[in-house]
């Protein structure tokens, strides 16, 4: 049977990258198969963060999981610290993974790179990644590309613990989408758009003012000549601004194309504020009407005890496989 599991880390505002790169694969994906979409709240402390302000936006990931359209009558949505379960997966996995793998990984080296002093939390977070992944015996994770390598590193713990332990987790495959897989910024269109970048400009957050996304669109980095092709290595600018436009108005990029030949960039760029303006202001309508945290809480409270229930069971599975001691 097919299962899902995937998470986003209330690490800052949510993009529209995140939104066209995982959640609204979510929401497409909570039909065909069972599906478990967390807010990885145990990931987020790797760095500094606002106590008051974590708390806030893990309430306020959730909210939108929910705005976006995830329906917690189909998926199980739950705060990854509500689950214990999670912290002692990734101890045990930690002692089945080593210092070089994890060493290896490109977020970790982007992450630390200059810092005089790196948290442990961020040298092992990918093998928490992984305790989230096999807890729930997922066979597909819905992301962006940037988390290939982690679930990669997933599936080589996974393989070596099952050889050395007998058959105990199942393999899970990243599900990544062909298009849209990686948003890029709007200032600085080589580079992935990110919910934590520097600049306000290179990334447009879900729950965005149109007055100010339109701003940041206008301005948004093109190139010199005036067509409308998209060509994602000599006209990343326009062809990003074209995925984003294919994705919210589900037109292909070839209709697209199409349609505006002959047309300029300010043209394009004025119409997709316009399909984004409709979009996202559904969303954002649906994430005010949802502001009843008692509500909130009583799905997540439901949803992590549907979660408990699988992972309670994985556990066990470990550590009978592993020699510790079960009562
Ligand atoms: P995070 O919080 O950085 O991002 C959440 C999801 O959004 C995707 N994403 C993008 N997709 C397309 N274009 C972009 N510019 C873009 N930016 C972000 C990410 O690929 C991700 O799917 N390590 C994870 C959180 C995590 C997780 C997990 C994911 C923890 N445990 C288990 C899946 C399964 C992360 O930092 O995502």
């Amino acid at each position: 049977m097919k299962r899902l599991f995937s998470g986003v880390q209330p690490s800052g505002n949510l993009t529209i990258g995140n939104y066209l790169g995982a959640i609204k694969q979510f929401v497409d994906l909570q039909h065909e198969a069972e599906a478990f979409y967390c807010v990885v709240d145990l990931h987020a402390i790797t760095v500094p963060q606002d106590p008051a302000e974590l708390r806030k936006r893990s309430r306020e990931i959730a909210q939108l999981y929910l705005a976006c359209g995830v329906d917690p009558s189909k998926a199980t949505i739950f705060i990854q610290s509500h689950v214990k379960e999670h912290a002692e997966l990734g101890w045990l996995l930690q002692c089945a993974s080593y210092m070089g793998e994890l060493g290896r990984m490109t977020q970790f080296k982007d992450k630390s790179e200059g810092k005089a002093a790196v948290n442990v939390g961020l040298y092992t977070y990918p093998v928490l990644m992984a305790a989230d992944i096999l807890l729930y015996d997922t066979t597909q994770v819905p992301v962006g590309d940037d988390q290939k390598q982690h679930i990669e590193l997933t599936r080589d713990i996974a393989e070596r613990f099952n050889k050395r332990y007998g058959d105990t987790f199942v393999i899970p495959d990243p599900q990544i989408q062909e298009f849209g897989a990686r948003i890029m910024a709007l200032d600085e269109p080589t580079k992935k758009m990110s919910k934590s970048a520097e600049n306000e400009g290179s990334r447009i957050a879900i729950l965005e003012d149109p007055a100010i996304f339109k701003k940041k669109i206008m301005r948004a980095v093109t190139d010199t000549e005036n067509e409308i092709r998209f060509d994602e290595e000599n006209k990343p600018g326009v062809s990003n601004l074209l995925t984003i436009y294919s994705m919210f108005a589900g037109e292909s990029v070839e209709s697209l194309v199409n349609r505006y030949q002959g047309k300029g960039y300010g043209d394009l760029k004025k119409d997709l504020v316009e399909v984004m303006t409709d979009k996202l202001g559904t969303i954002q309508k649906r994430f005010e009407e949802l502001n009843d945290v008692t509500e909130l809480d009583n799905i997540l409270r439901a949803g992590s005890e549907k979660a408990r229930a699988t992972a309670e069971k994985t556990v066990n599975r470990v550590k009978e496989a592993m020699g510790l001691v079960l009562l």
